[in-house]
């Protein structure tokens, strides 16, 4: 199997890279990545892939890669919704125009595409609510990284419908793991407390994210390129809500720190309130379970490789926190 995955040097893609050459011997993998600030050569140190530096909204490069390729696995997006907030335009080019070059490309040659998408296209839910997310629920984004997010879904499906193309959508919800870049929420606390600095939560901490390991984010979209139907979006959640304090207070104490060592800072505009999935036809109709069921161990083992990979993430700290000062949200 000759794959192409777009973002394979950023966090869920090089996840996905390390987990198919383990399972998946015969796969012959190409990435390509632009490497922004959230792309990583590092992520794919040692691993047997052809990297291919370049933009999925070049549209002669990816004709090119994708003539080439069976499947491609679409991960390459700008996706921290706080960088959405202060300057939108690059979401708009990479998750709409890269994902048009991207389906004009698998449209002419006749590949197989899997996309891979965000359960924030569904807006958020009440803390209260009974209710997750399902494959019925409206699309009701809030940020410009969520609605870039759910532009692409639509021209996915408006490209398999109206021209043929073999393409399958998932939405996921929050993932954890290795390889994150640390401006995200798991990885900005950990680091902060390896680096000396207070870790910071936005607004009371209330919001609920549902938590999934990267790993059983990435088996649940090899179930769906190995048996979902084509047109179809699958969700992908592991019920694992959690509200950000409890996540917080559980990262506090796992690196030996009070309950309370840690600054409320001006919350995001607009944050969500909860999102949650229900991942029901995901598990019955493909099969999928997670192989993580317990967040404190995969947290655990989370702070571990943050501690034991310093020279992966040190050089690009100063600038994130400098970022986040500016915002008031350091
Ligand atoms: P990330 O920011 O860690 O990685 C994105 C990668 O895409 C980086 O390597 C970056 O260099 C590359 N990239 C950005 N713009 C590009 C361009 N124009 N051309 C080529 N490459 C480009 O993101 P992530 O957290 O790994 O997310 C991957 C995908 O999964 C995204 O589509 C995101 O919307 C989706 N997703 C993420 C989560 C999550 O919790 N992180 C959950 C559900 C869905
Ligand atoms: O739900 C899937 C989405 O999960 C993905 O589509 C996004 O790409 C991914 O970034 C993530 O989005 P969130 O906005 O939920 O993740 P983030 O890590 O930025 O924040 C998680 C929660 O923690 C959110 O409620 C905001 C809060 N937060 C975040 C940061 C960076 C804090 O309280 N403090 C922080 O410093």
């Amino acid at each position: 199997m000759r794959l192409l995955v777009t973002g394979g040097a950023g966090f869920i893609g090089a996840n996905f890279v390390r987990q198919t050459l383990q399972t998946r011997p015969d796969a012959r993998i190409t990435v390509l990545d632009k490497l922004t600030y959230a792309g990583n050569r590092a992520s794919l140190e040692g691993l047997d892939v052809d990297l291919v530096v370049g933009d999925v909204a070049d549209a002669a490069l990816v004709d090119k890669l994708v003539s080439g390729a069976d499947t491609v696995v679409h991960f390459a997006a700008e996706s921290h919704n706080d960088n959405s907030l202060h300057d939108p335009s690059p979401f708009i080019q990479t998750n709409l125009v890269g994902t048009f070059a991207l389906l004009e490309a698998v449209r002419k040659h006749g590949v197989r595409l899997h996309h891979v998408s965000t359960d924030e296209v569904y807006g958020d839910l009440e803390l209260d609510d009974p209710a997750k997310f399902t494959e019925q629920t409206p699309y009701n984004p809030s940020s410009p990284y969520s609605a870039t997010k759910a532009g692409s879904d639509l021209l996915v499906r408006a490209w398999a419908r109206s021209f043929g193309v073999r393409a399958t959508l998932s939405n996921c919800s929050n993932n954890y793991g290795p390889y994150q870049h640390i401006e995200k929420f798991i990885p900005r606390q950990i680091t902060n407390l390896l680096t000396g600095r207070r870790p910071a939560l936005y607004g009371a901490g209330l919001n609920v994210r549902d938590w999934i390991h990267v790993d059983d984010h990435n088996t649940g979209v090899w179930a769906v390129l190995d048996a979902g139907e084509l047109g179809r979006t699958y969700l992908i959640g592991a019920d694992g809500e959690l509200d950000n304090l409890t996540v917080m207070r559980m990262i506090l104490e796992q690196m030996g720190h009070g309950p309370d060592e840690f600054d409320h800072v001006t919350d995001r505009a607009g944050h969500d309130l909860r999102y949650a999935i229900d991942a029901a036809p995901l598990r019955a109709e493909l099969g999928w379970a997670p192989d993580y069921g317990d967040f404190a161990a995969g947290l655990a083992a989370t702070i571990d490789w943050y501690r034991d990979n310093t020279a992966w993430w040190a050089a690009d700290k100063e600038r994130v926190e400098a970022r986040y000062a500016e915002q008031g949200q350091a």
